[in-house]
């Protein structure tokens, strides 16, 4: 949008400035997989833009080349990101892939096969990475640990903030700095770009599994990368267009749909969750809450604007006391994925996370007694009531 909005503001608008003069109030849904080419011309002149990496052409020709209902949706997600340019795929992980595998159109000539990494990582994301499927080779360290991880060969660095399941900050300014020329992705779903512009920290590309916040009802599976640099964009289109990841456009109108509430839905989840992890702390059987401090360096100096609406917590008794926890809650959901509108509670070690190595569980705090709430919008009185009475 051309003035400076809040980010409220953004949520309503953006993404919906071409709809007065297509005659529309509510966001059109194209589901059309090809468009008609009149010209020949102008259908060639746009098929050479689009395997160039541009954005749009006169002529979108085909529905994996370009489709206006996830245009509309990409660019109300980089509005709200601060990017140039955002670019929508089949799922977050399908995103993630996306950003490892234009790293070989950047580098071109040159390929980079390695990757630094830090856990924890979604489950998903860090087995994408140990499998080696991509054929980069991964170094796993920490935040003090990256300068010395990088190589020549060096392609990316990524990060994940807040971290599934743990929850734990990164301060993305400083990954940025020790990954020096090397560009840095950060998965930052579980903040949403309501609490968090990882681009605004210098990061070279974001990422989203938008099935979470951004759809935000449990009914869309999705994932979003955004950018400010030129040259990642494009690549990030192309790789799009050859793997053929494309967001379903109704998928993406889910999205665009629910982007206006996505700052209320994100702000009162988090007053819940804020709320839960008092009570939780003081409940003797949890042994540890794990949620962000809002002392944390990385709030305090404004990376995070919330404390998000993830938690963690540890019970005694292993894998034997979570899943009698899930069995036994009656308003919480016992599932995986987040950002629902209802509370989802599941147990990281045997549902998310367990593709995880051993060593990897243990280096990013996935133990046998951890439990993962994903706040919805119900009241705390309600969610407490039912999670003591599962603990008890
Ligand atoms: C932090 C995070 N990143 C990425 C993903 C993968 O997203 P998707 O399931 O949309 O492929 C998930 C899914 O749970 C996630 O929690």
């Amino acid at each position: 949008m051309e003035m400076a909005h809040s980010t409220e503001t953004l949520a309503v608008h953006a993404g919906r400035e071409d709809f007065s003069a297509l005659g529309v109030h509510a966001p059109p849904l194209d589901l059309s997989s090809t468009y008609p080419v009149p010209h020949l011309e102008e259908g060639i002149a746009s098929l050479d833009a689009f395997v160039e990496g541009k954005a749009s052409a006169v002529n979108p020709i085909y529905s994996r080349l370009y489709n206006p209902t996830v245009a509309n949706f990409e660019k109300a997600l980089a509005d709200l990101e601060g990017a140039t340019d955002a670019v929508a795929y089949a799922s977050g992980m399908a995103a993630t892939t996306a950003a490892l595998m234009a790293t070989r159109i950047l580098y071109g000539e040159k390929p980079r096969n390695h990757v630094v990494a830090m856990r924890p990582l979604y489950g998903g994301t860090d087995h994408l990475l140990s499998s080696g499927l991509l054929g980069f080779e991964v170094t796993w360290t920490n935040a003090e640990g990256i300068a010395d991880a990088i190589r020549a060969d060096t392609a990316l660095v990524m990060v994940e903030t807040p971290a599934n399941p743990t929850c734990k900050l990164m301060d993305i300014e400083a990954v940025v700095q020790a990954a020096g020329e090397i560009p840095v992705f950060v998965d930052s779903t579980f903040a949403t770009p309501i609490f968090q512009n990882p681009l605004e920290w210098g990061a070279t590309v974001v990422m989203h599994s938008a099935t979470k916040f951004l759809g935000g009802h449990g009914d869309v599976l999705a994932g979003v990368l955004a950018t400010k640099n030129e040259k990642w964009a494009a690549a990030l289109r192309q790789v799009r267009i050859v793997t053929g990841a494309n967001l379903h456009p109704l998928a993406a109108w889910l999205c665009i749909r629910s982007m206006p509430t996505l700052p209320m839905r994100v702000e009162r989840a988090t007053m819940t969750a804020t709320d839960l992890s008092e009570r939780l702390a003081k409940h003797p059987a949890v042994q540890a809450v794990y949620y962000p401090k809002a002392d944390d360096p990385v709030l305090q100096k404004g990376q995070m604007k919330g404390r998000g609406a993830l938690l963690a917590f540890e019970i005694a008794g292993g894998t034997e006391a979570a899943a009698k926890l899930m069995a036994r809650v009656r308003l919480c959901v016992p599932a995986v994925s987040l950002g629902s509108t209802d509370t989802l509670i599941q147990h990281p070690a045997g549902l998310t996370h367990r593709v995880l190595s051993p060593e990897a569980k243990e280096e990013a705090g996935v133990t046998d007694g951890l439990i993962r709430l994903s706040v919805g919008l119900e009241s705390a009185d309600d969610l407490w009531a039912d999670i003591r009475q599962a603990l008890e």
